[in-house]
């Protein structure tokens, strides 16, 4: 069977090492892909927003299978548009998308379905943003309604930085807005859960534990992620329950009252406190770095599981993990996650000497005469399983250190709070 998968990140190269080891599949095509998926698949360079291209391509090509890795094509209806040429795809439609691509559709779900959640106000425009903020308690977080890649998101000290952030917002720093979103600070623990959905059923499909900030101590920037670890330390089966029965649940009875059903992974945000679950944020795809550090304890065959969900048949299918701590450390290129340079040779990649239980996933890399190159602020991820997360942190240690590219930083706390403490 040959199969599709769209996206040029870690996750997709995890997504296409995992399909590449099914008996079922013996093509895999990914758009764009990377210099670490050219090894396993066929890369092509078509671009993502023009999906009659792709969809040419996929029919031409006779793709049996398309997995949609990231959200942007999701929120923008590639699913609706391919399944309007009969093509089978995993990841949910423009309807259900809206749960990652607008903050304010979610919102209005949790209030609607009582899910629990930080309270929060909806403004137009700066004055009335203002008055709120004049009867509101520090820190508090001013939020973009779109799709902003982690950036839309301001946690606010006070006042003065408040008004600056929502000035930001309606300047049209993240897009065109027509409000902005105000929230209470909730202060606890995250935690990213995860599910596998068909339609009419669905499966939990682990926890994880991933690391926004650039910084070693949580401190700094927010960037799509600097590692992660799997299982999070906080989950358990009262937490889990509660997830399931407060905020997964009534959100899939949401977005069936809307006429429609969520096909595909989603991904729950959540803050912990007390044993009790918040949700933060939806995505509607895979987390990026939590993908590349849950797909290697994954036993079953990842082509079995999509292709049953595209078949409302999930419920067929035993999704079996190993029971090892898995954790992953991301790469970057220097200046990340503001300017950094691209095109800079990594070296002695081919040199790095994985075992069994280590894996080396590309993110922004692209092959040039022979040589990899870095070419994005994310570049290499390095996952390792284990019976412990620190013998797991251990073994990426050994392998990093044969790399040779002087342009690379990465954070050497990933995962403190299961080792260190
Ligand atoms: P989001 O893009 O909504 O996931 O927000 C990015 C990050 O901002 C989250 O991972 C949290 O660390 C933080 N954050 C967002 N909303 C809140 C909130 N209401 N309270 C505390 N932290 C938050
Ligand atoms: N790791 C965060 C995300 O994928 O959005």
């Amino acid at each position: 069977m040959k199969v599709g998968i769209i996206g040029s990140g870690g996750r997709e190269h995890a997504i296409c090492r995992a399909l590449s080891k099914s008996k079922k599949v013996n093509k895999i095509y990914c758009f764009p892909g990377n210099a670490g998926t050219s090894l396993i698949a066929e890369n092509i360079d078509l671009e993502l927003d023009n999906f009659q291209k792709l969809k040419d391509f996929i029919l031409a090509n006779k793709i049996y299978l398309v997995v949609v890795g990231p959200e942007q094509p999701l929120v923008d209806g590639i699913t609706d548009y391919l399944e309007k040429f009969k093509i089978k795809v995993f990841g949910p439609n423009k309807i259900a998308s809206q749960l990652e691509g607008s903050k304010i559709f979610t919102k209005n779900i949790c209030k609607k379905y009582n899910i629990p959640t930080a309270n929060f106000g909806v403004f137009e425009n700066e004055t009335e943003s203002n008055k709120f903020l004049d009867k509101s308690k520090f820190p508090i977080v001013i939020k973009a309604d779109n799709l902003a890649s982690g950036k839309g998101v301001y946690i606010c000290e006070n006042k003065k930085q408040s008004l600056e952030a929502i000035k930001e917002i309606f300047d049209g720093k993240f897009g065109k807005a027509k409000n902005v979103l105000i929230e209470e600070f909730l202060k606890g623990e995250e935690m990213s859960f995860f599910i596998i959905s068909d339609g009419d059923n669905y499966q939990n499909f682990g926890t994880a534990q991933d690391h926004k900030r650039v910084l070693e101590g949580d401190k700094g920037k927010n960037t799509g992620g600097m590692g992660a670890y799997s299982p999070s330390r906080l989950i358990n089966n009262e937490l889990e329950k509660k997830i399931l029965d407060k905020i997964i649940n009534p959100t899939l009875k949401a977005i069936k009252d809307l006429g429609t059903v969520y096909k595909g992974f989603l991904y729950a945000g959540l803050m912990i406190i007390n044993n009790e679950p918040f949700l933060i944020e939806y995505n509607v795809r895979m987390g990026d770095p939590e993908c590349q550090t849950l797909l290697p304890k994954l036993d079953t065959d990842l082509f079995e599981i999509l292709n049953s969900c595209c078949e409302n048949q999930l419920k067929q299918i035993e999704i079996k993990w190993n029971n090892k701590k898995s954790l992953c450390i991301v790469m970057c290129s220097k200046g990340y996650p503001d300017t950094y340079k691209k095109n800079i040779e990594i070296k002695n990649i081919d040199l790095i000497d994985l075992k069994p239980n280590d894996f080396l996933f590309h993110a922004g890399t692209v092959f040039k005469d022979n040589t990899v190159l870095s070419n994005g602020g994310r570049v290499l991820n390095f996952v390792s399983i284990s019976d412990n997360f620190s013998e797991a942190r251990n073994n990426i240690y050994r392998i990093i250190n044969n790399l040779s590219w002087s342009d690379g930083f990465y954070r050497k706390d990933i995962g403190y709070k299961v080792i260190d403490q």
